[in-house]
């Protein structure tokens, strides 16, 4: 079923776990996505970025994409069908079309203005049931063309952030968009530790879940991360399986031909599959499964 999100991440902060957010770009996307969590019996949310969307054709289609595709499917377990760093005017568009959650990013805006444009959409938003999460401190790397720095989150904007009224918080702690670099010193725990102290019992948001290891995600989730976000991986998983058949598919193309495995039916199902199996082993290292 289509919800807000605000109380399955709760639920997952006071018990230990996290959801995840994971990024859509299309049908076959959004089915992969919702056949995972409907197998592991765990809430999600499937998330466009402003660029997917557009892709997509829009908001709207985008939303009633993602909707009709639970409710054709049958799908049981609760689904937020969230915005993934959305300007101020992409966020109102989203509430306006009836995505069930929303995140304003002004990470890159100077923080009275982020906590002001934040302050708005939160009332909007609660005005209709629809759920948000803010950022502050900016995450590191390139995601649809928004560049961040990756500085930590100062804890004093975090707790003014949370006094806003949002229902959970993207906060910068070492992490980054993308895959990770060679010399990446991991997660900074320790700065994890203080914001968590600082905001006892809020969800936080672990934003660039792509390519952490393990055990630094479960670290982070036991100090308060009850979001992960996933993209890169879903899309590394969908290319590596691609690639593979392709491969097969010009060793032994007569045989592929006859078999018309060009239909794209049958072309994209390897990949497609692929990123089920990613999105499933994410959540269960998250821990939401059987948490619907
Ligand atoms: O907002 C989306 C995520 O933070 C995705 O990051 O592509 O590194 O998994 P990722
Ligand atoms: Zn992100």
């Amino acid at each position: 079923a289509v919800v807000s999100a605000e109380k399955f991440v709760q639920a997952a902060r006071e018990n230990g776990y996290a959801v995840g957010g994971f990024n859509t770009n299309n049908m076959e996307w959004t089915q992969a996505i919702l056949r995972a969590a409907e197998a592991k019996k765990a809430p999600i949310l499937v998330q466009t970025s402003m660029g997917a969307a557009k892709y997509m054709g829009g908001y709207m289609v985008a939303r009633n994409l993602i909707a009709n595709l639970v409710e054709s499917m049958k799908i049981s377990v609760p689904v937020a069908i969230h915005l993934d760093h959305g300007h101020y005017e992409d966020a109102k568009e989203c509430i306006a079309v009836g995505y069930t959650s929303v995140m304003y990013d002004g990470s890159h805006l100077p923080v009275e203005q982020n906590l002001k444009e934040a302050r708005e959409i939160v009332e909007l938003a609660h005005s209709k049931g629809v759920s948000v999460e803010a950022e502050v401190g900016s995450i590191g790397g390139e995601e649809d063309g928004i560049v961040g720095e990756g500085e930590l989150a100062p804890i004093e904007d975090a707790v003014a952030m949370v006094e806003t009224g949002i229902d959970f918080l993207a906060a910068g702690i070492g992490n980054i968009h993308g895959p990770y670099p060679e010399n990446w010193k991991g997660l900074n725990l320790d700065h994890l530790k203080k914001l968590t102290d600082a905001v006892p019992g809020f969800p936080i948001v672990l934003h660039g879940g792509s390519g952490i290891p393990d055990d630094q995600i479960q670290d982070a989730i036991k100090l308060g991360v009850a979001k992960v976000n996933v993209n890169t991986e879903a899309q590394l998983a969908f290319c590596a399986a691609t690639r593979k058949f392709v491969d097969e598919f010009n060793a032994n193309e007569a045989e592929y031909m006859k078999k018309k495995l060009f239909d794209p039916r049958k072309f994209l199902a390897p990949g497609v599959q692929a990123i089920q199996d990613a999105v499933e082993e994410r959540i269960e290292v998250f821990g939401s499964t059987n948490k619907a």
